[in-house]
């Protein structure tokens, strides 16, 4: 197939060129917010590993520095995997990343670095000290499913916590488990670990405190014993790739998270029910919030991978908090991202009719920001019926119900990426049912890229999630960012979020079109609708 430049996305963060994966570490340091990731140097396909690092004033514009951390000691000559930062009580950034120091098989120890020159902003060179490796997996601990330290949190008892990654149980559970240390350098395992499910191994465990209902983020050293303080405990899951949570309390003393919801590792509430994975939270102290870093991998083929040069994609930072009543994260652009639009083009109090759609005109929209907000009325009387085979199956419900099958409220949304014809769009859509024997609609949210590309040879997964909301005004919103091949999607303010990889071969720059659409048979206002071009912001020097 052949490769289009134009479909290099122009404002998500990326190198510019070669394979990237997994956040690294971000932090916020004098000023100056930096970035590392998991970095291929010499090509677009996974391998060589080392940490590539970016600084940013404002998370939006990228200037790319020397690498940060590259195979260079007994303890990560074969790879320099994932890892997070700390900030000391004295203000020094610390890192803690796995190191691979076997050839012929993947075993993981963890190993710390230190900024040579803390009067250096920029934080151009770290240093490793001759006491690494700091963690090896001991006797029980499957070496090759030990990885990826999150950030250190002080404990009430003034002892450092982190968690690592792993496996138990033959590799069947996915585990994190605690370290505990008084001085950064001597760590011992606490025997349990925090917390285990039957899910196979966990990959770039994440944890951390939020208070329900408050935006503002808290610093996890800040957090232990405060009453009314949830925790969020993430893990990216190695046999599904995808990023799941729960929501629960951390109990200190007894070293556990419990969930709130005692199923809640098997209801699998994920951050995005799309192409994003091996996330990571920071506490921003600036803007005093926790901001989510994400990887989009391709789902293009390798060989056009190996063509275009590059491969992988972060998506746009998220500020994350808690819902009020505690039960999920909501999750919501970064404000900076704002400084990009321009050009806004509106559509107002526009009723679209059983089978319809309206273009949206006046802008090019293969770089996009776009905000609606949609209005439906006799819902349940209209809504058509949920399968209770597919009831707890948004993924299977969207594969079945797509974006072209007629339904009662809904499919509703936008069509993005779409070329003149509408031979290829992108259906980003929400859609209504009535469970039997219950009053409360079910709203599923989804983006059907089945027809998003004449390529023949893509991966198009449908993606698909629920939306927590019994749309009591009959109200619903949506954002999409569209950026030439992703289009990363945000139902009802945050509650549901879609990211997903698409590959027009017509729907490209100046031949992209935006439309609102409506597949079901009940009419769908569009209370207001506005489109913004977006601006390309420094990256990297591509
Ligand atoms: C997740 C992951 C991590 C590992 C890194 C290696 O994508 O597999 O577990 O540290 O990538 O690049």
């Amino acid at each position: 197939s052949i490769v289009d430049p134009l479909l290099r996305t122009g404002f998500h963060f990326q190198p510019p060129k070669n394979w990237i994966n997994d956040p690294n570490a971000p932090m916020y340091y004098e000023g100056w917010y930096h970035f590392f990731y998991q970095y291929n140097p010499k090509g677009a396909v996974w391998g060589n590993i080392v940490w590539a690092h970016s600084v940013s004033r404002d998370l939006i514009n990228w200037e790319a520095i020397e690498t940060a951390i590259e195979p260079s000691i007994p303890a990560d000559q074969y790879g320099c995997w994932s890892g997070s930062a700390t900030t000391l009580p004295d203000g020094t950034p610390v890192i803690m990343y796995t190191g691979i120091n076997r050839p012929d098989v993947n075993y993981q120890v963890q190993n710390v670095a230190y900024p040579r020159n803390r009067s250096d902003p920029m934080l151009r060179e770290w240093v490793k000290p001759e006491h690494n490796p700091i963690i090896v997996p001991e006797s029980d601990i499957n070496a090759t499913q030990f990885r990826d330290p999150t950030t250190a949190w002080l404990a009430s008892d003034g002892q450092w916590r982190l968690l690592i990654g792993s496996a138990a149980g033959g590799g069947a559970r996915g585990a994190a488990f605690v370290y505990r240390s008084r001085d950064f350098r001597q760590w011992r395992r606490v025997p349990r670990p925090l917390h285990s499910a039957a899910t196979g191994m966990w990959e770039c465990p994440d944890f951390y405190p939020a208070a329900p209902g408050r935006t503002v983020g808290l610093d996890a050293s800040s957090a232990p014993g405060r009453p009314q303080v949830k925790y969020v405990l993430k893990n990216s899951l190695d046999l599904r790739r995808y990023d799941y949570y729960t929501v629960g309390t951390y109990d200190e003393k007894a070293e556990r998270y419990v969930p709130d919801d005692p199923a809640g590792d098997e209801h699998h509430l994920r951050y995005d029910y799309g192409n994003f994975y091996a996330s990571k939270t920071f506490y921003d102290p600036a803007k005093k919030r926790r901001v989510l870093w994400g990887w989009a991998n391709e789902s293009d083929t390798r060989a056009d991978d190996v063509a275009k040069g590059w491969a992988g994609i972060q998506a746009i930072p998220r500020t994350v908090w808690l819902d009020f009543g505690g039960k999920q994260v909501i999750q919501w652009p970064i404000e900076e991202v704002e400084a990009l639009r321009h050009q806004p083009v509106t559509l107002r109090d526009t009723v679209i009719k059983r089978g319809e759609h309206v273009e949206v005109t006046g802008i090019q929209t293969a770089q996009a920001d776009v905000e609606v907000s949609f209005e439906v009325s006799s819902l349940l009387a209209g809504a058509e019926p949920l399968d209770p085979a597919l009831a707890h199956d948004a993924e299977r419900l969207c594969g079945a119900r797509g974006a072209d099958v007629e339904g009662g409220v809904g499919p509703f949304g936008l069509w993005v990426l779409a070329s003149a014809n509408l031979e290829e769009r992108t259906a980003v859509f929400f859609r209504v049912f009535k469970a039997a024997g219950s009053d409360k609609p079910v709203v599923l949210m989804c983006t059907d890229p089945t027809k998003s590309s004449l390529n023949p040879d893509l991966y198009l997964p449908t993606f698909a999630g629920f939306v927590d909301t019994d749309l009591s005004d009959g109200k619903i919103s949506l954002r999409s960012l569209i950026d030439r091949s992703v289009v990363e999607s945000f139902g009802a303010g945050g509650k549901t979020c879609i990211l997903s990889r698409v590959y027009p071969s017509l729907a490209v720059d100046k031949n992209a079109h935006l439309y609102v659409f409506n597949n079901g048979k009940a009419d769908v206002k569009v209370t207001l609708l506005t489109a913004w071009q977006m601006k390309k912001p420094l990256m990297n020097g591509a």
